[in-house]
């Protein structure tokens, strides 16, 4: 990964079209349906070599395995993302929200880290968010209904999920078109920044949401007790500053950047399937089964890396320590050795919790259960308002291979009830 994202884009066209797997993935178009590939990966072999340095699998059973082993960990610092880490914000250092937050760091840091946020994404915790998701959710329709036409993208559903996170940190009346931007930026250069342009929009960026995470911070320790998340993190006294910001970035983006997606998609999903939307508009319940079969047939998050600690074998082979091996996590979601008829999408299938969209071992997504209760209650609810909502336009996605979903999603409502 690091490798690709660093080599030029002519290097990925020229080894693409000598066939290279990983090259084939990073060059295609992310307007083009990427399970095909997914597919060849999986018919090439459980593990596939790459001449850009790494490894590929879109089998769940090694996918599974290499995410539970303790021999391996996420990519060493430096190599995921190009933040320069010495640039300075007001006299202060720029934190890599990537590369400093406990998604790619590993234990014993994984471990301190990621336990002082988990109180909130208990089932305990989570029944707490229910009404704050309802009422969000509720809020939005309420905004897009006399519209009739509007982009279930950027005017409901990537809405929903900033408004839940900023809740569960703290920021009330976050600007959400400020996340949404500063997010994206980050996401979509996590497989390559194309140009200097794009470098330059993931600094500047990357300063604004640091200046305003540093506002926050100073803001609560000027009046704690808060019983937000933020408040909590900063009651710990012997947490660095750089721990402390890096953790409240992947929050938020991680909080929102996915969700956007598992909403996007579904509602595709049920756009497309009049026997799916039919079931739904007879059973509202039925949300929970649409929601959990996206994750598992179009996920938000399509892979990761994982690294080995030391030289080992993997799958027969000899991996040398170190070398990135890439876990598609979207191919194994549609391993026909684990799914019947993989590539249907068919909600309330027996195995769907077999799917590997949040991952899984010590880096399991924190905000799973979140992320669930978000997904489901968008879909009741937009559907329960508009059950004749239809496509009104081309869906332009997102341009990016690691983040599946839509940019653009234009829509219009037909009959509105109340
Ligand atoms: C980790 C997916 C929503 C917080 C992860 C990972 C995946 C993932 C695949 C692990 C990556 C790896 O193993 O390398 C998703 C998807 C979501 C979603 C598909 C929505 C559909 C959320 C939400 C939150 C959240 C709503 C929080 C509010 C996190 C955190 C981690 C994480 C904190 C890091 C966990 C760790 O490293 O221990 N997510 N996520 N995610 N997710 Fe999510």
């Amino acid at each position: 990964n690091a490798t690709l994202l660093f080599m030029g884009r002519a290097a990925v066209r020229a080894h693409a079209l000598l066939g290279d797997p990983a090259a084939r993935l990073f060059g295609m178009s992310p307007a083009r349906d990427p399970y095909p590939e997914y597919e060849a990966v999986r018919r090439r072999g459980v593990l596939v070599k790459s001449r850009m340095g790494l490894y590929l699998t879109s089998s769940h059973e090694l996918c599974s395995s290499l995410l539970r082993d303790p021999g391996f960990g996420t990519l060493p610092a430096g190599a995921l993302s190009p933040v320069d880490s010495s640039a300075q914000v007001d006299g202060r250092r720029l934190v890599n929200p990537v590369e400093e937050s406990f998604l790619v760091r590993n234990p014993p840091d994984h471990t301190r880290l990621r336990r002082l946020v988990a109180p909130w994404f208990t089932p305990r915790g989570l029944r707490a968010q229910q009404a704050t998701v309802e009422r969000v959710v509720e809020e939005y329709l309420d905004e897009v209904a006399p519209r009739g036409t509007f982009d279930l993208v950027g005017d409901f559903a990537a809405r929903v999920p900033v408004q839940v996170i900023a809740d569960l940190l703290g920021v009330p009346g976050a600007d959400h078109a400020a996340f949404a931007r500063w997010g994206s930026a980050l996401v979509n250069a996590l497989d390559g920044v194309r140009d200097l342009g794009e470098l330059r929009a993931l600094h500047a960026g990357l300063r604004e949401f640091q200046a305003f995470l540093d506002d926050l911070i100073a803001h609560r320790r000027r009046r704690p007790g808060g019983d937000d998340i933020v408040s909590a993190l900063v009651a710990h006294q012997d947490l660095s500053r750089e721990d402390l910001i890096a953790t409240t970035e992947l929050l938020l983006v991680a909080g929102f950047e996915t969700t956007v997606n598992l909403i996007g998609n579904s509602v595709l999903a049920v756009l497309g399937d009049p026997a799916v939307r039919a079931r739904l508009l007879d059973d509202p319940g039925h949300a929970e089964a649409v929601v959990e079969e996206t994750l598992r047939h179009d996920p938000p998050v399509q892979y990761t890396v994982r690294v080995p600690f030391e030289s080992t074998r993997v799958a027969g082979t000899s991996i040398p320590k170190g070398t990135p091996i890439m876990l598609v996590l979207a191919g194994a979601n549609r391993d026909p050795a684990v799914f019947a008829d993989p590539h249907r999408f068919d909600p309330g299938r027996p195995d769907v919790r077999e799917h590997l969209a949040f991952s899984s071992g010590i880096h399991y997504c924190l905000g799973a259960g979140l992320a669930r209760m978000e997904g489901a209650a968008a879909l009741r609810g937009l559907f329960r308002r508009f059950p004749d909502l239809r496509a009104a336009g081309r869906v332009r996605r997102r341009p990016s291979r690691l983040i599946r979903g839509a940019a653009r999603l234009p829509v219009t409502t037909g009959v509105t009830k109340r």
